[in-house]
């Protein structure tokens, strides 16, 4: 990958960065701005620079505006916001543009062409700039417009995130330091069977929490209860005999109005688990001590409903450990701003779906697309 610091001649050069903006928002209002400020450093480097810069990004799913986000993003930098793609208000606005200047255009995905991987699109989008920076992991991992064909149209270039990213993650399956724990959360057991596979190979031990806990303890024949399990178990039965698999033997339950601690083959029909168990986090603790590396993805627990506990406690004993720790998903990340705890740690991804695809496959279609 060409990095930006290699572009020549950027002095009023329209630069299209893609970056990820796709942040959660309640009631209008950003709730976490993470990834805004790792994409800072890029967007003021290339400012500095003199260069003109577009900024583009999708938000959720296509039809709401970036508005919220471009309020936020005022608050680092002088930004202004266009609410247009590539219509006659955006190219007029990239005509008016000063050196220096930044423009926040319109969310892609409100235009079908960026989902479809349109080529007109791409094209249009190409006709705004003279280059193209992928400042965007956490989206790298979908075949969209915005993320495969426009490099492929315009000189492309990494962004300084998209670098840490590929070069911090790249530690786990790269020669990676031993004890290595990984550790594994949130839900969808059968996108994520490549990677159990995978890190049962390179790692030393694999901790599943979160929802992807309760395949397992239903396939061990526990009872789970209403608890959330995936719709398909395939290949469940030989990864529980492994080993380096460990699972949470307490568990956090709902049951009626409370919440109660006990072991994970105890839970009835009527409850639901919501957390791993206080006795889990020990076991994971001591885990922990001894590891060199930890790479975590995805929440031990449901934590919008009351689940949170573990996740913050593991955070705690991590953010002191010794080892290079290498945290992502976008639910964590969120815990770890709200407790103000990034600098704790070696590396936190921006990534969400993207670091899992990037651990099974080492790459992703948006990173091939810049070479
Ligand atoms: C993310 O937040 O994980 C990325 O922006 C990708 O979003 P998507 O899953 O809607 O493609």
């Amino acid at each position: 990958m060409r990095g930006i610091k290699q572009i020549k001649n950027i002095r009023g050069r329209k630069i299209l960065i893609r970056v990820d903006f796709n942040l959660p928002i309640k009631n209008g209002k950003v709730e976490d701005d993470f990834r805004i400020k790792k994409a800072l450093p890029t967007i003021n480097f290339l400012q500095k620079k003199a260069a003109k810069i577009i900024l583009i990004t999708h938000l959720g799913k296509g039809g709401d505006t970036l508005a919220p986000v471009a309020e936020v993003l005022n608050k680092f930098i002088k930004i202004k916001f266009v609410p247009d793609i590539i219509g006659e208000k955006t190219q007029k606005a990239v005509r008016n543009m000063k050196n220096g200047e930044i423009i926040l255009l319109e969310n892609l995905r409100n235009n079908a062409g960026e989902k479809e991987c349109s080529k007109i699109f791409a094209v249009n989008l190409a006709k705004l700039g003279d280059i193209y920076v992928n400042e965007a992991f956490p989206v790298s991992h979908r075949e969209d417009a915005s993320i495969i064909l426009l490099p492929k149209l315009l000189p492309s270039y990494a962004g300084l995130q998209l670098e840490k990213e590929v070069k911090n993650l790249s530690h786990a399956f790269n020669k990676p330091k031993h004890p290595f724990l990984f550790i594994l959360g949130g839900a969808k057991f059968s996108t994520k069977i490549p990677l159990i596979k995978k890190y049962l190979k390179l790692a030393d031990h694999v901790f599943i929490g979160g929802a992807l806990a309760n395949d397992f303890l239903k396939s061990k024949g526990y009872e789970v209860g209403q608890s959330l399990v995936s719709d398909t178990n395939y290949g469940i039965s030989k990864i529980i005999k492994n080993k380096k698999l460990i699972l949470p033997d307490y568990v956090v339950v709902k049951s009626g109005d409370k919440l109660i601690n006990k072991k994970a083959n105890e839970v009835k029909k009527d409850e639901i688990i919501l957390d791993n168990g206080s006795q889990a986090v020990g076991k994971l603790a001591s885990l922990i001590k001894t590891a060199k590396l930890i790479l975590w993805n995805g929440p031990l627990g449901k934590y919008e409903v009351g689940g949170a506990r573990s996740t913050k406690e593991v955070l705690k004993l991590v953010a002191l450990s010794k080892a290079e720790s290498i945290i992502g998903g976008g639910d964590t990340v969120t815990m770890i701003s709200e407790m103000n705890m990034e600098h704790k740690f070696s590396f936190v991804s921006t990534g969400g779906g993207a670091i899992l695809d990037f651990l099974a496959n080492g790459t992703l279609p948006g990173i091939t697309a810049l070479k």
